[in-house]
């Protein structure tokens, strides 16, 4: 049977078949080739998209709003003191209104909860541009750049390794992602901070269909041997306080993805993957603050050495969000 997404939310990955990402996937590749060769076709002319963030962004929000552009669609950007919404009108009223001027609606916030209550409320398409939980327009970035630097592996055949803070949203979704898509997951955190029980089941349900290999382990001398890809995240997430720096710090260090970390994988070709912002050296506010104040002055959950070597894939990582953003767009609201 065809794909069809036509007016679908995009809120998490479990909402979706492996077929139906795999479509996204290719649709990314088509739109990134047909831009890069000069014939790419505005699928969105004359179509509006608001766009809502009450968290920073960089990627995701130039994604969205380039995307659009090179696709004919208007955007409008609402930071976080940008509308009424949580403040002085509800989600689903402010839901209610906007499906009223545009297409679709991307919103980036902190419970998942407000997310699904936006796409409760709205007749037209809402994508999750990240919420505590869930990073999935992150997803489609990571795998499109797998396939891409996967030496002709196809996604069954990848094998990637997420060190670091797994509750997050990265590591529930990368955990959730590979197990659709039938890869080879491995998860390295210390077990408290794994994804939460009900994520697990449900990545094991789906590994079941997929044929995926999914490991959660404490060991990175378990989980490093043959990877791929290794990836990891900020070890303190936005949203919570600054206060858990030190905590995690001394519970993370041991995940640092470093030159060591690198070795373990025995795959001389090994790539690292981080969805960024990344703290890598002490050029930035919290990477310098956070050096002052432990001495970890080579970089946190990827060493400076790392960061600048060859192995670095995630340039071409953050430049695939467009991509991928924008074959969201185009399959939900796109003349397609
Ligand atoms: N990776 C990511 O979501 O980047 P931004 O926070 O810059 O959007």
């Amino acid at each position: 049977m065809a794909v069809n997404l036509k007016a679908r939310d995009f809120l998490k990955e479990l909402d979706f078949t492996k077929k139906e990402l795999a479509f996204l996937l290719d649709l990314s590749r088509d739109l990134k080739r047909a831009r890069y060769t000069g014939n790419e076709v505005k699928q969105m002319a004359g179509k509006n998209v608001a766009l809502f963030f009450e968290k920073a962004s960089t990627r995701t929000r130039c994604a969205f709003q380039v995307g659009a552009n090179q696709q004919g669609a208007g955007s409008t950007y609402l930071g976080p003191d940008g509308s009424h919404i949580g403040h002085k009108e509800s989600i689903a009223d402010t839901a209610r209104v906007l499906s009223r001027f545009y297409d679709g609606i991307e919103f980036r916030g902190f419970e998942h909860s407000a997310v699904e209550e936006l796409a409760k409320y709205s007749d037209v398409p809402v994508w999750n541009g990240l919420t505590n939980e869930w990073h999935p327009t992150q997803m489609l970035a990571d795998f499109l750049t797998m396939i891409e630097h996967g030496r002709g592996k196809s996604v069954e055949d990848i094998t990637y390794t997420y060190m670091g803070d797994a509750h997050s949203n990265m590591g529930r979704s990368l955990l959730v992602m590979g197990a659709i898509m039938g890869s080879d997951v491995r998860i390295c955190s210390p077990k408290h901070l794994w994804p939460p029980e009900d994520v697990q089941d449900s990545a094991h349900e789906r590994a079941e269909e997929s044929g995926a290999r999914v490991m959660l382990t404490e060991d990175p001398d378990e989980a490093l041997p043959g990877a791929d890809f290794v990836m990891t995240d900020v070890w303190v997430s936005m949203g919570e306080p600054d206060s858990v720096w030190n905590e995690r710090i001394k519970l993370l260090t041991p995940y640092q993805v470093n030159s060591a970390a690198m070795a373990k994988t025995g795959n001389p070709h090994a790539k690292f993957m981080h969805c960024l912002p990344a703290f890598h050296d002490t050029d930035t506010e919290v990477g310098k603050d956070v050096a002052e104040k432990t001495g970890m002055d080579q970089g946190l959950e990827v060493s400076t050495e790392v960061f600048n070597s060859k192995a670095n894939i995630a340039f071409d990582e953050a430049e695939n969000r467009m991509h991928t953003i924008k074959a969201i767009m185009v399959a939900t609201i796109g003349d397609i």
